[in-house]
Formats: C-alpha cells, sequence, structure tokens
C-alpha cells in the first residue's frame, strides 16, 4: 500500500488537539441537551473518559440539531412530494434502440483515456452486510462457484486484466468504515493483494455519525462508548477529498473515478463504453441504469425533478408510482439504479467542500445503554441512523448522464442470505454469463431454459472479461478445447 489514509478529519483533530478541556466539552453537549453521553463519567477509568472525550469530540452538535429539528422531528412514513417528478431520460443499449456509433465513439473515447492512465477504480466497501448476515467485510464474502473467489479477488483480478489489456496501470481505491477496515486491510495482505502492484491499493475510512434515539438523544452502546455508524457511502466524497485520494489521483493524472459498490461480482470495474459516454458528454458524474424488472424491485430510480436528475430510493417513491405504466405497459418509473457511477475529480473535490448532500434518516434497532449501564438490544427499532448517498450529488453535477446496462451481463448482487440477490442466485447468474460467452464462442454447452448449465465451471478474468475477449482466448485454445464440470478457464 503506497499510502493508507486512515482517519477521518474529525478523529484526526480529536487526536491532535489535546483533550485538555474535557469539562468544556461536557458543558458544550450540556448546552445541546446531549449531557446522557456523559451519564457514566464518574465511573470511568480515566483512559475510558479520554476515549468517550474523542469520540464526542467527532460530533458536530450543531449538524445533530439540525437533523433533530429536521428528520428527527418528522414521522418515518412522512417522505415528501413527489408528484412532479417525471422519469429520466437514458442513453439506450444499441439494441434496445440506442445509436451504434455513438456506442462505438463511447469505446473508443473510453478506451484512449483508459491507455493515458486518466481512469482509477473506486469501491465502496464500508457497509455493514447486515441483510447477508456474514460476519466479515462483504468483500471477503466467497462469491465463484468453484474456486470460490471472494467479490475483491473478483474485482481485483478484474482490474488486473483491465490494465494488463490498455497497457497502463490502474489505482484501486477502497473505502472501507471503521468497523472493517483493519480486517480489510488484512485481508488483501494475506492474499497477497490477489497479485496486483500493493503500491497501487489504496485504503481509507469513511466519516461516522452518532446514532439518535426517537426524542433526538444520542445513544451510548456502552458507559463509555458511543454509538456511531458509517456516515452512508455519501460520505465517499468527503472521505475521498480528506484521505488524500484526490490529491493522489492529481499527482498520477488521474482525472475520472470509476464508483462501484462491493456487492457485486458481475460488475465491469471499469468499463470504458461508460467512461467514453461520461467523457464525450463532458458529464461530471454519470450513471447507469437497466429497466426494473417489476414494481417492487429495490432499486433506485431515475427521475427529473425541476429538470435536475435525481435518484429516489425505492423505500421512498410511493408504491403506487412505482406501478405505474406508460400506454406500451412499460413501468412508467423503469430505470433503475444499480449504484454504478463515472465521477469527474473535480467534481468531487467541489462536492467534498461543499458538504452539501441531505442527510436520509433510517430507523433501526440500535443496542444502547440503559441509565443503569446494562446493553439492551431492542426488538423492533428504537432509535434512528443518519446517512448521506452518493447519487445526492447527481444534481449537482453538469451534464449528467444516465446510460443503460444489461442485466444479465452486469448486475447480480449479493444482498440477502436466502431468496433473491442471495449466495445462489449469484452464482447462478455468473454461470449464466459464462455460458452465453462460451455458447457464442461455439462451445455448445446444454442449458435449462434459464440459460443455466447442468453444472459448474469458471471464467477467470484473466481469460475472459466479456464475450469479445472469451471469444479471443477461447480460439487460442484450439479446436480439442472444451467444457465440463469443474473447468476453470484462466
Ligand atoms: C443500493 C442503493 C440502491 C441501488 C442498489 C443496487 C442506497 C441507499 N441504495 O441499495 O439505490 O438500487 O444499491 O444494488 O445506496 N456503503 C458504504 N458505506 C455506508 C453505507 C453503504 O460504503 O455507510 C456501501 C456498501 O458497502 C455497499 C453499498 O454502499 O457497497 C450499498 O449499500 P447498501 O446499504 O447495501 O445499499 P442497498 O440498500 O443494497
Amino acid at each position: 500500500m503506497a499510502q493508507v489514509w486512515c482517519l477521518s478529519w474529525r478523529e484526526t483533530w480529536a487526536i491532535l488537539w489535546p483533550v485538555s478541556h474535557p469539562q468544556s466539552i461536557i458543558e458544550a453537549f450540556r448546552a445541546a441537551g446531549q449531557e446522557q453521553v456523559f451519564a457514566f463519567w464518574d465511573s470511568l477509568s480515566s483512559e475510558q473518559q479520554q476515549n468517550l472525550l474523542a469520540q464526542a469530540q467527532e460530533i458536530d452538535l450543531a449538524e445533530i440539531a439540525r437533523l433533530n429539528a429536521t428528520l428527527v422531528a418528522q414521522s418515518e412514513g412522512e417522505k415528501g412530494d413527489f408528484s412532479g417528478l417525471i422519469p429520466a431520460p437514458f442513453e439506450p443499449l444499441p439494441q434496445n434502440g440506442g445509436d451504434q456509433n455513438a456506442w462505438n465513439r463511447a469505446r473508443e473515447i473510453g478506451e484512449n483515456a483508459l491507455r493515458a492512465g486518466r481512469v482509477a477504480a473506486f469501491t465502496v466497501a464500508g457497509g455493514q452486510g447486515t441483510r447477508l448476515g456474514y460476519d466479515g467485510p462483504k468483500g471477503t464474502f466467497p462469491v465463484t462457484p468453484l474456486t470460490q473467489k471472494s467479490l475483491f479477488q473478483v474485482f481485483a483480478e478484474k482490474i488486473d486484466a483491465t490494465q494488463k489489456r490498455f497497457g497502463a496501470p490502474l489505482h484501486w481505491f477502497i473505502m472501507t468504515s471503521h468497523i472493517n477496515h483493519d480486517a480489510t486491510e488484512h485481508f488483501f495482505r494475506e492474499h497477497d493483494f490477489f497479485g496486483l502492484d500493493s503500491t497501487r491499493v489504496h485504503f481509507f475510512r469513511q466519516g461516522r455519525m452518532p446514532a439518535v434515539d426517537f426524542a433526538g438523544k444520542i445513544l451510548l452502546e456502552a458507559p463509555d462508548q458511543i454509538a456511531m455508524s458509517p456516515d452512508g457511502h455519501g460520505g465517499s466524497l468527503r472521505a475521498l477529498a480528506r484521505s488524500g485520494a484526490l490529491e493522489l489521483m492529481k499527482n498520477e493524472g488521474v482525472d475520472t473515478i470509476s464508483y462501484f459498490q462491493v456487492d457485486n461480482p458481475l460488475v465491469r470495474c471499469v468499463d470504458p463504453e461508460f467512461i467514453g459516454w461520461h467523457l464525450q458528454k463532458q458529464s461530471e458524474m454519470s450513471s447507469k441504469m437497466l429497466p426494473k424488472a417489476y414494481p417492487e424491485e429495490k432499486l433506485g430510480h431515475f427521475c427529473l425533478e425541476n429538470g435536475r436528475l435525481v435518484v429516489v430510493e425505492y423505500s421512498d417513491l410511493p408504491m403506487e408510482m412505482q406501478r405505474q405504466r406508460d400506454e406500451n405497459g412499460r413501468l412508467r418509473f423503469v430505470a433503475g439504479s444499480i449504484a454504478l457511477h463515472v465521477l469527474d475529480r473535480d467534481f468531487v473535490a467541489r462536492m467534498a467542500q461543499e458538504s452539501s448532500l441531505p442527510f436520509h434518516r433510517a430507523d433501526k434497532k440500535i443496542p444502547f445503554v440503559n441509565a443503569s449501564g446494562e446493553v439492551v438490544k431492542p426488538e423492533a427499532p428504537n432509535g434512528i441512523k443518519f446517512e448521506t448517498f452518493v447519487f445526492d450529488a447527481l444534481p449537482f453535477a453538469q451534464n449528467p448522464l444516465v446510460i443503460e446496462t444489461s442485466r444479465a451481463e452486469e448486475f447480480a448482487p449479493v444482498k440477502n442470505a436466502q431468496g433473491a440477490d442471495s449466495p445462489q442466485t449469484v452464482i447462478e447468474d455468473q454461470l449464466r454469463q459464462w455460458t452465453r460467452w462460451a455458447n457464442a464462442a461455439g462451445a455448445n454447452i446444454a442449458t435449462d431454459e434459464t440459460g443455466l448449465p447442468p453444472f459448474s465451471f469458471e471464467v477467470a478474468p484473466s481469460f475472459a472479461l466479456d464475450e469479445t475477449s472469451f471469444a479471443q482466448s477461447w480460439e487460442k485454445l484450439g479446436s480439442a478445447a472444451k467444457i465440463e464440470a469443474g473447468t476453470v478457464l484462466k
């Protein structure tokens, strides 16, 4: 790792500024109506007192007061007025009516940018992965059918194959949180960075926010610990700036950031067409959409609000609107966000400075310390976490752009332990993709009606990143090449 940035500015400040005025901090919390944070002060050791004070200093009390007056004061059901929203336009894929020449041009522009070393990969991996029920950073979760590669390994191999294809080394930035930072770094070290140059893999932590109860009181998770949680992937913009990542990019000639989530092994980590569209349209922030499969699908929706591009979450857009159909029977709000973005580096710098992303409220079950100092694990939501979302930067961007991608080729997230978007569906979607590529090259694998082969095999990114590169590698194997149960192509 060339540089490892770990601390948020608030954490750094807390360390640099010796806690020489504990009483003034406690007084500030009292004045803000948050004196419960120091309820156990007198029973704490001096080390515990220092810990608690350091956490307290991370908190912007004025920001919490603002959130209490707005988000906390409204009931969770109040979602605002969505009546003015209309569906956002997007560039369709050539097979769905898009302009093939424009897509070709985009690919060329993107490939040139990659050859020139203008692009960096960026993964947001600070989330807690609660729904999956996996104890560890989500990126360490095994996802491939035979060799059990982790999500991080799949991304590392895709990044490696891309840099080899374009002959220019890539930087890869990974945002962690205080919950999984050490475990993530350890995982990469333990696996020798999956063959990547470790000086080009950079980890940094996102910021955190305190949780409050429904009366706006900051919760303690232990007598000396404030209940703090990651500040949402919108925190990535500030974290990129304060960690020094943007500075490093500037020094290295990188001006374009390819942003993706940690949960989707089909993702094209660095996609020349996407980058090309973004550059060609002089967009500051671009996104990929795919048509929602059904109204209840849990995707954000690309919409226009007063002429500005926005994403409205599945949990916010009234279900009645999610079910609306146009005259052709197609879902009206069809453009689902799969959280893939390309961002202009200077735009990120601007957004980080302005700190203009709004906070969202999430009601959660938050373990807390009661008045007797015992930890209570609530059965129902008892408090609120605050998060910002990266897609809320879209309305601030010049020329924001949405392009279509194919679900089968690019979206198979692992989110739940079972059912939709689970480890099982992710394995099947990878097998379907490799089978499509292989059969297009003439491999002749039998499938069921969903395109699933009767056996497991694997295609490493070093062998193929897409259908075209599969055909090239396959041809090199000669006419005797065969795929059967257990085959691993690499
Ligand atoms: C997310 C999007 C949704 C999109 C869907 C596609 C949000 C609010 N919604 O839903 O619009 O359609 O993905 O799969 O994002 N993360 C951090 N730090 C945080 C919180 C999250 O790095 O503080 C990262 C996670 O590690 C993960 C990603 O952000 O990589 C998404 O977070 P998650 O909470 O799983 O979002 P979804 O509800 O699945």
